[in-house]
């Protein structure tokens, strides 16, 4: 694939502030599923380092609010300003998905990249937590670490060769996030597919230098990538 935004960013950069497969490529895929107006007000949801946000602001001409629980916005800012960026483009805040604060209907669509699967698997949090603060019309567009086949009664060695069981009750297939997002009423499912550079994002993430990366790379190797893949689902407000 070709990725002329996610590859405007130096690979130092991707690689020093990834918290996972390349969420520059996956941004960059996701958005060529949905519909994000130019100039929309957005909410990047587990926006980590700032990659996506900062991806959202300069190469999109969006304007974008980080939200992120564990990143610190003042580093972000800073990541923000060493790119060009002013607050009139993107805003980090520290903030729990699970308690936004933000008023109903404020946002024109929502991007979240590799952390929808930390607080989405409740099926009450998108009706309770996020569907409220997007505008009527507005699209969801999320990317979310999945299996290609829920295996969690005979977990495959190579998955077990980074990650626990309990770390991979985290990862589900496309039908298990079907069932949990159509309970929420006021969603249409637009679409959902698996996405075609998850691999390629997990070759990017796997060459970083950091613990993370080097402790996911003993299942990859293993052949993890058969039975994980990212699923794009787009959604949008009634
Ligand atoms: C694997 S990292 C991905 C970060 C970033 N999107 C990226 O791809 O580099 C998961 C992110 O989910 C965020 N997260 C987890 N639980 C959260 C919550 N309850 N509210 C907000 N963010 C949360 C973490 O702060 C973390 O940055």
């Amino acid at each position: 694939m070709n990725f002329p935004k996610a590859n405007s960013f130096p690979t130092s950069v991707m690689r020093e502030r990834s918290m996972g497969p390349n969420p520059l490529k996956l941004c960059e895929e996701l958005l060529a599923y949905g519909d994000i107006p130019a100039s929309s007000v957005v909410l990047d949801l587990g926006s980590g380092a700032g990659l996506t946000s900062a991806l959202l602001a300069r190469e999109c001409g969006l304007t974008v609010y980080a939200a992120d629980l564990w990143s610190d916005p003042s580093d972000n800012m800073r990541f923000f300003e060493g790119l060009g960026l002013t607050n009139r483009q993107v805003v980090p805040l520290k903030a729990d998905a699970t308690a936004l604060p933000f008023a109903t209907g404020v946002f024109d669509s929502v991007v979240s990249v590799d952390s929808y699967n930390y607080f989405g698997r409740d099926p009450e949090y998108l009706g309770e937590h996020l569907l409220p603060l997007v505008k009527r019309g507005g699209e969801l567009l999320l990317a979310i670490p999945g299996m290609v086949r829920d295996c969690h009664d005979n977990l495959p060695a190579c998955l077990l060769a980074s990650w626990t069981p309990e770390q991979l009750d985290y990862m589900h297939d496309m039908d298990w996030w079907r069932t949990n997002i159509a309970q929420t009423d006021g969603v249409d499912i637009l679409d959902m597919r698996e996405m075609a550079c998850t691999r390629e994002a997990w070759a990017d993430w796997i060459a970083c230098d950091n613990e993370y990366a080097a402790g996911d790379r003993a299942a990859v190797e293993a052949g993890a990538l058969d039975h994980l893949n990212t699923i794009a689902v787009r959604l949008r407000r009634r």
